[in-house]
């Protein structure tokens, strides 16, 4: 028997917005997911997406395995019915006319759809979810990658996103050359809102699906960190101008486990097949996967005495600490 996962606690990550599945996924049937070690069920009716706990209060049955009947859902159990706001609005058995209990409701959860995900917030929503152009505009042909499930706390994998000294290794032939592994020494810029660093030259022998340089292109990145386990990265060619952006966003399924969802937008390319661009991702980011779930310890240490921390670190030293103002607790230590 498995036992459910324990619910965690984090004023800071259940007050945010995080992607729980792709929105074209979620189509007539319920789909269940676990955010923060909490079961969750999403529907779409004609009203929206919507998610509640995913508990019938009845007899604790599983809303997720049951149907959509116009704008409520119903339980597979005895029939139970609940609407978006998770109040229950039929009970079968019951005879007709009969009031309905008021305690028999379900927990509603925040939900939206934005950028072809479904977010879910379990809490009181901090903020808007962040608009950032390069992943909404159309004309940069933004490409839904993952999402990518991962052994290992949604914090290793976002601060492995903040790390350039990598690329040299982890992608040695593709986004980095093991002889081109010195980096500049570029400052941090810290916001109210968000960490970024710009102006980071890599050499990439290949930098992306669509490369045709045979001898490399040296990029310009920039990266950003706008929520705890949301950020996205510009690099570019400075020759061309061309462009590409990732947005990495992950969903703490517990402390140690997560989901990964990526969107790959550029401004160039577009007579290539997008499956290249989808193709090259999953090959770099199981590059990342297979070192970040080795990781010991399995929580990322706040404590900037617990691991080696080296200049050329900055930018994942600067989330570290990001992460310690703001209180984040799941997957830290
Ligand atoms: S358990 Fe859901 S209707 Fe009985
Ligand atoms: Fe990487």
């Amino acid at each position: 028997m498995t036992m459910s996962p324990e619910r965690l606690s984090d004023p800071v990550l259940e007050n945010d917005w995080h992607a729980v599945c792709l929105a074209s996924e979620l189509k007539e049937k319920p789909i269940g997911a676990t955010l923060l070690g909490e079961r969750i069920v999403l529907f779409r009716t004609g009203k929206g997406v919507h998610a509640l706990k995913d508990l019938c209060i009845h007899r604790g049955a599983m809303l997720s395995k049951g149907w959509v009947d116009g704008d409520a859902i119903t339980c597979p159990y005895h029939g139970w019915q609940y609407d978006a706001e998770g109040a229950c609005v039929c009970i079968p058995a019951q005879p007709k006319g009969e009031k309905i209990p008021p305690r028999a409701a379900a927990q509603p959860y925040a939900c939206t759809e934005k950028y072809g995900f479904i977010w879910v917030c379990l809490g009181e929503p901090a903020g808007e979810l962040r608009h950032i152009e390069p992943f909404a505009n159309p004309a940069n042909r933004p490409i839904l990658c993952g999402p990518y499930k991962v052994n290992a706390a949604g914090t290793r994998v976002m601060e492995n996103f903040t790390d350039f000294a990598h690329l040299m290794f982890v992608h040695r032939h593709l986004l980095g050359h093991p002889e081109h592994a010195e980096l500049p020494d570029v400052q941090i810029v810290k916001e109210p809102d968000r960490i970024y660093i710009e102006n980071v030259p890599i050499f990439q022998p290949v930098a992306h699906a669509g490369s045709d340089k045979k001898d490399g292109t040296t990029y310009i990145y920039r990266k950003e960190v706008y929520r705890p386990l949301s950020g996205w990265l510009s690099k570019t060619d400075p020759e061309s101008g061309q462009t590409l952006w990732i947005l990495q966003t992950i969903s703490p399924v517990s402390a140690s486990e997560c989901l990964v969802f990526m969107i790959v937008s550029r401004n160039y390319g577009f007579e290539l097949d997008d499956m290249e661009f989808m193709r090259f991702q999953d090959i770099v980011f199981d590059q990342d996967a297979q070192v970040i779930e080795t990781q010991k310890p399995e929580l990322l240490p706040l404590d900037l005495q617990a691991e080696l921390n080296h200049r050329v670190d900055r930018f994942s030293v600067a989330y570290r600490r990001y992460l310690r103002e703001l209180g984040v607790v799941v997957g830290t230590t």
